[in-house]
């Protein structure tokens, strides 16, 4: 059994993962350029948003087994789990934090290493980019040095269960690289451990976030060809959904997160002819905060410089994230135009409130952006006196009757 793993990049990926490792009774370091997270790690003042995480990062065998520090150092596995985001104007993976890590591991390689590669990357990237600069140590790829790519697929909100019981993609740049990486992961994970290449594995991570991505463009619309014609997307959803065959996701106010409006662009950079669905679903999910921000300007044109409270900032309902959030989109489009708008969030810190009826108070909007089950909850039960403490009695809320296809 290998001894010893630097995890490189100690964030939401990282973090948990290295727990995990420490608690298999690996030694583990958590190699990450920020001064503060190192501190964090080693003084035991993590502020981690995952109670599961949390507890288990206190079990006194974790503590022993992990430690964090700002360098990498000798090992025998090294984890790379830094930020692959996307180059806004370009639309393609900035990788520049990812050659930092790799670059950053050189010097320590020794021979009979194995590097695994977490971070979601672009197809071809383990073997055209990350290897030559494994390489430059004078160790060679699949003889001196083994190189793995291995998504990560966890939800924020749920990482325990998911680090645990999802299924994993292990994709070697050859055999040995991938059954070297199924001794670490069997270590902690529950579920399936499937062994392929790395650019099959890196092609299969893109490949389910832009299945999410689409399939939520083509409820987006639908909602938007039903609203033309009148009819209740909901309903219509409900009713095609009978059919055997036929799941329709729900519409919403657009795809937020770390990975859903980002990863398609990932297989666009690297096949842009045969990804012309892919686009335009990347497209339509965009465009929809600015379409849900027409309908509260709409909504909204018959008040004098109204005073609108949001509920929901997270990217969906009922996590804590609020990356990409197309909920606080929504709020800069609005706050843009010069409206009064104050935001809320059940879930993000320093956006709490004590009550909905206290924050809608003299209110001539409730706009609910996201709704988290405390959300519909009292909403459900206080909708009459929420609306009587408001100045407008106006709530809107968007696709939110609770319907067999959620
Ligand atoms: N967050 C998710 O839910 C999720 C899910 C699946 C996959 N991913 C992928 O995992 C990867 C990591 O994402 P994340 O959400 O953990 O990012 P994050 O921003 O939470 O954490 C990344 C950490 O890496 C550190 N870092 C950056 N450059 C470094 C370097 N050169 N050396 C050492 N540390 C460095 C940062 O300081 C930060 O602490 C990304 O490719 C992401 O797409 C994320």
């Amino acid at each position: 059994m290998a001894k010893k793993i630097v995890v490189i990049g100690t964030g939401y990926v990282g973090l948990p993962l290295a727990i995990m490792l420490a608690r298999a009774g690996y030694e583990v370091i958590g190699a990450d350029i920020e001064e503060n997270v190192v501190d964090a790690i080693n003084t035991g003042f993590l502020h981690l948003a995952e109670e599961d995480i949390s507890k288990i990062y206190q079990e006194p065998n974790v503590r022993k087994n992990l430690r964090a520090q700002k360098t990498p150092c000798e090992a025998d596995v090294f984890i790379i789990s830094v930020p692959t985001p996307i180059d806004e104007r370009k639309r393609v993976a900035d990788l520049s934090q990812v050659t930092q890590a790799v670059e950053s591991i050189v010097p320590y390689l020794r021979s009979g290493n194995l590097v695994i590669v977490e971070s979601t990357v672009p197809p071809l990237t383990c073997r055209d980019i990350i290897a030559p600069i494994i390489e430059k140590s004078g160790l060679k790829i699949g003889k001196d040095v083994f190189l793995c790519h291995c998504p990560e697929r966890i939800l924020p909100g749920a990482v325990f269960e998911e680090i645990v019981n999802n299924d994993r993609i292990i994709g070697g740049m050859d055999r040995k690289a991938a059954e070297m990486s199924r001794e670490i992961y069997a270590s902690f994970v529950k579920g399936n451990l499937y062994l392929t290449d790395d650019v099959t594995a890196e092609t299969v991570k893109l490949m389910e976030n832009t299945y999410r991505d689409v399939n939520i463009a083509l409820a987006n619309e639908f909602a938007a060809v039903a609203e033309g014609l009148g009819i209740d997307i909901l309903e219509a959803i409900r009713l095609a959904n009978k059919h055997p065959r036929v799941k329709i996701l729900k519409p919403g106010i657009g795809t937020g997160g770390h990975c859903i409006p980002v990863d398609p662009w990932f297989i666009k950079e690297v096949d842009p002819v045969n990804s012309r669905l892919i686009h335009t679903a990347r497209l339509i999910n965009d465009e929809v905060p600015v379409n849900i921000a027409a309908k509260i300007r709409q909504a909204l044109k018959d008040i004098d410089n109204p005073k609108i409270v949001v509920l929901g900032l997270t990217y969906k309902p009922d996590t804590y994230d609020t990356r990409n959030s197309p909920a606080q989109k929504i709020v800069g489009l609005l706050k843009a135009d010069g409206y009064r708008v104050s935001a809320y969030d059940p879930r993000v810190k320093g956006s709490q409130y004590s009550s909905i009826k206290e924050i809608a108070k003299d209110a001539d909007a409730l706009v609910v952006l996201v709704e988290h089950k405390a959300v519909r909850d009292e909403l459900a039960k206080q909708e009459g006196e929420i609306k009587k403490a408001m100045r407008h009695p106006l709530i809107l809320r968007f696709y939110h009757e609770a319907s067999e296809s959620e």
